[in-house]
């Protein structure tokens, strides 16, 4: 009987010698080891062999297993190391790794970044306000009256609960007031909405940088410098800004800002690219009314304004003609601004 058992494990470790691939290993395992494998066969004779010899019977089995289990995971080892170094043959690990394509900054982060990287250099510190707004923030606080043509129904996206999408990021300004007071400086980046037509140079959504500099004596010098200033940090010292009178129910005096685009080939032309002028007394007064105190003493206090399209000095910056660009996500575009 043992002989049987010596013979089959003698079979069973030339089969796993011979085994080339983990297939060929798993092929001899079964034949050995599986249901009608050789030993398990051999095994089951134990209940037909005289009981004094079931015992050496049993160790020689077992023995046998042992050996043959043993045998298996050596080969299995050494095929895997043999799969493991075919994987890698012809592949240099010291190369230095090839770079993944990365994402780069859209235009309208980058212009944003870089005028509040300018304005928080004089001082300007960032404030926030909802896109969703009440008329009250949007329009009566800043003496915008009822039946301005802005408080349209054409021109404002209204909810039915009466609130809006803000037209404008000035109502930060108001928030602002209400809640800390003078010296005030704060810029605060945006989007704003409005119900126009879209084309070229015209979306229902766009974005804008508002900032308020209220003090005991902020004159109209300061405004102009502050904003020369920042034009010229933005688009290079030789551009020409220009501050043209104009009217917002905000501020007094009101001007809108021109900056001169020169562009080689084609004629200098000025860009509207923001609207500005001094805090109008009766939005200081509409704020001490809410805030049921005098802080925002227009006796003591005044105060300059000023609103930008950020997507307006994007396409300046880099003369992009057509805003609805800045919106299309089409990487071919904006695979440019890639840093
Ligand atoms: N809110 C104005 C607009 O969207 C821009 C503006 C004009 C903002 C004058 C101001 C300002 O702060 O003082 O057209």
């Amino acid at each position: 009987m043992n002989e049987q058992i010596a013979s089959i494990q003698s079979s069973a470790l030339e089969l796993i010698a011979a085994a080339n691939d983990a297939r060929a290993l798993d092929d001899a395992r079964v034949a050995v080891l599986g249901k009608k494998g050789t030993l398990t066969l051999a095994g089951a004779l134990i209940k037909d062999i005289p009981n004094e010899e079931k015992a050496t019977f049993g160790q020689s089995l077992n023995a046998a297993r042992t050996e043959i289990n043993a045998a298996l995971q050596q080969k299995e080892n050494i095929l895997q190391a043999i799969a493991d170094a075919n994987a890698l043959s012809g592949i240099d690990l010291t190369l230095p790794p090839r770079s993944l394509p990365t994402g780069g900054l859209h235009p309208l982060t980058l212009i944003r970044d870089e005028a509040i990287q300018i304005l928080r250099r004089m001082g300007f510190a960032l404030a926030d306000g909802p896109e969703i707004e009440d008329e009250y923030h949007c329009f009566d606080a800043l003496n915008t009256p009822a039946d301005h043509p802005a408080r349209n129904e054409k021109d404002t996206f209204y909810f039915n609960s009466g609130k809006l999408l803000r037209t404008h990021t000035s109502s930060v300004q108001i928030r602002t007031m209400e809640t800390s007071t003078p010296p005030i400086r704060i810029i605060a980046p945006g989007s704003a909405y409005r119900r126009d037509e879209i084309d070229a140079t015209h979306l229902s959504v766009f974005n804008q940088l508002e900032g308020l500099f209220v003090d005991t004596d902020v004159t109209l010098p300061d405004l102009k410098g502050t904003l020369e200033y920042f034009f010229h940090e933005m688009f290079g010292t030789s551009t020409e800004v220009r501050f043209r009178p104009h009217f917002f129910p905000f501020t007094e005096p009101s001007f809108e800002i021109d900056v001169k685009l020169q562009i080689k080939g084609q004629a200098p032309r000025w860009i509207e690219v923001a609207g500005c002028g001094m805090v109008d007394p009766a939005v200081f007064k509409s704020i001490n009314a809410t805030r049921k105190d005098n802080a925002l003493d227009p006796k003591k206090i005044t105060g300059f304004a000023f609103g930008m399209g950020l997507d307006r000095l994007a396409m300046i910056r880099w003369g992009i003609k057509d805003i609805r660009l800045l919106i299309e996500n089409d990487t071919r575009f904006l695979s440019q601004f890639a840093q």
